[in-house]
């Protein structure tokens, strides 16, 4: 092996300048732990004029990021541009296609083609790395595919985008409005080029689609994630949760069922004595159920430069080492299918929130609904006309929020399309699921 390693880096944004800043402050620690010198030669990105804050004197520029992939002047491809299609893929596949390895942030782009890069990086036996890829300044990725490699993974789940749980955290500690708060995530540099990635729950679905992967031995399949976002999340939400022991968090959970593996993203409601309650902020967490470790769950902060900085680092120290893991865990070939299980299937609680006409026989109705399909209910709580410091006059209908012991999510939704026929229900209910530790 070569003494010195030679990186090319596509992207300088947010993690693209953290990653050669860090680079240059650890080098002598860097190379004390690799016994290498690594060198950023080469680097790319759509505007050659635009001010960075970093030194890009005496490294090569290239305006196109697949001909940089394609040099023989670099012996790692470090892609943080960001896409699953165009340059970013072109790129990688350029790179692996040369023998070089790669080291990405992209998550969106391991979601859509990661077995196929999985694939290529076997053929050429190049290694492909993506700790950064999910929850930022966590090592997740190395946590499920070597630490934990002698478990059976049951479950695994958490907050794994730091955008949506800064500004949940925002709207419930400050009262500010989601508009605020998404402005101040995107000023810090948080949120995706597109942030509707994080607030429609799509970046936490890719995220969830390689935690998927590393924890079951499945192929990484985001087409199978049930979707929800936090758009429709409401200052009245998080306090009705708060009132009733509650906090709302958007989850992703991957979990084994008879039928496969579950792959959902939803705002979901967490006891508020929970450990994962207390992650405020840009803070990600991850919890893994398994049969040997019992519960491990690791937090840190889940987005911004320094921190996802820290993770590519880590991936291109691996690859000074000459460390080359199966990306997945597994050979490409032994990766199984996770199944799709049907969402009408869920089993757990349910927070309901409905607004209802304020007359006699409304709160027996909906007691009947769901009494009919065997659903009990933990708590039940009705304010009184403008009660609420969110809304409410005398007259208008009341909030009524139902908290439900666990039951399905066939039941749930029958119980209220029923109730929502017998008249009292003034507006699409508001239904948001429990898990419990
Ligand atoms: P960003 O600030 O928007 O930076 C993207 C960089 O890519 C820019 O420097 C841009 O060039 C360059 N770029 C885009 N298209 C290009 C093309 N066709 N050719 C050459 N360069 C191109 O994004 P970021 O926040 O650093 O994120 C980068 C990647 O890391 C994404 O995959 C993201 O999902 C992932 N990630 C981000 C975070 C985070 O906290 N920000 C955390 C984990 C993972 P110009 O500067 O010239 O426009
Ligand atoms: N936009 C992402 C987030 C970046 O907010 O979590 C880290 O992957």
């Amino acid at each position: 092996m070569n003494n010195v390693m030679r990186v090319g880096i596509a992207g300088l944004g947010t993690v693209g300048a953290s990653v050669i800043r860090l680079l240059r402050r650890q080098s002598e620690a860097l190379r004390a732990r690799t016994g290498r010198q690594i060198e950023v030669v080469a680097v790319s990105a759509r505007d050659r004029k635009l001010d960075r804050r970093i030194d890009l004197e005496g490294l090569e520029w290239f305006d196109d990021p697949v001909r940089m992939a394609e040099t023989a002047e670099i012996d790692l491809f470090v892609e943080l541009m960001g896409g699953d299609e165009g340059a970013a893929r072109k790129s990688v596949e350029a790179a692996l296609l040369r023998g070089k390895g790669v080291v990405t942030a992209n998550k969106a782009l391991l979601a859509k083609h990661g077995m196929a890069l999985a694939a290529l990086a076997e053929s050429s036996k190049a290694p492909l790395a993506f700790e950064a890829s999910v929850a930022g300044g966590i090592p997740i990725v190395k946590t499920l595919r070597e630490g934990l490699a002698g478990n059976r993974i049951e479950r695994v789940y958490g907050i794994l985008n730091g955008t949506c749980n800064y500004i949940l955290s925002r709207m419930e500690e400050e009262g500010l409005s989601f508009e605020e708060c998404l402005k101040e995530a995107q000023r810090l540099g948080y949120a995706e080029a597109d942030p509707t990635f994080d607030i429609g729950g799509f970046d936490t679905a890719h995220k969830l689609s390689i935690l998927t992967s590393l924890a079951f031995g499945t192929q990484v399949d985001a087409q199978a994630i049930h979707i929800e976002g936090i758009q429709s999340i409401t200052l009245a939400d998080l306090e009705s949760a708060e009132e009733l022991g509650y906090r709302i968090k958007l989850l992703g959970v991957a979990q084994r069922t008879p039928s496969g593996i579950e792959q959902r993203v939803h705002p979901t409601m967490v006891p508020l004595s929970s450990s994962i309650a207390q992650v405020m902020g840009v803070t990600n967490a991850v919890t893994v159920d398994a049969d040997a470790v019992k519960e491990l769950t690791l937090v840190g902060p889940g987005a911004g430069g320094d921190a996802t900085a820290s993770a590519v680092v880590a991936d291109i120290a691996d690859v000074a080492k000459g460390i080359r893991s199966a990306p997945f865990g597994l050979p490409v070939a032994s990766l199984a299918k996770p199944g799709h299980p049907e969402m009408r299937e869920h089993q757990g609680g349910y927070y309901v929130r409905l607004s209802v006409e304020d007359r006699p026989g409304a709160a027996a109705a909906i007691a009947t609904r769901l009494a009919e399909r065997k659903i009990s209910l933990e708590s039940i709580m009705q304010k009184a006309p403008g009660a609420s410091r969110h809304g409410g006059k005398p007259g208008e209908p009341v909030p009524v929020v139902l908290i439900t012991y666990a039951t399905t999510e066939a039941s749930i939704r029958e119980a209220l399309d029923a109730a929502m026929g017998d008249g009292y229900i003034a507006a699409k209910p508001q239904v948001i699921r429990i898990e419990r530790e």
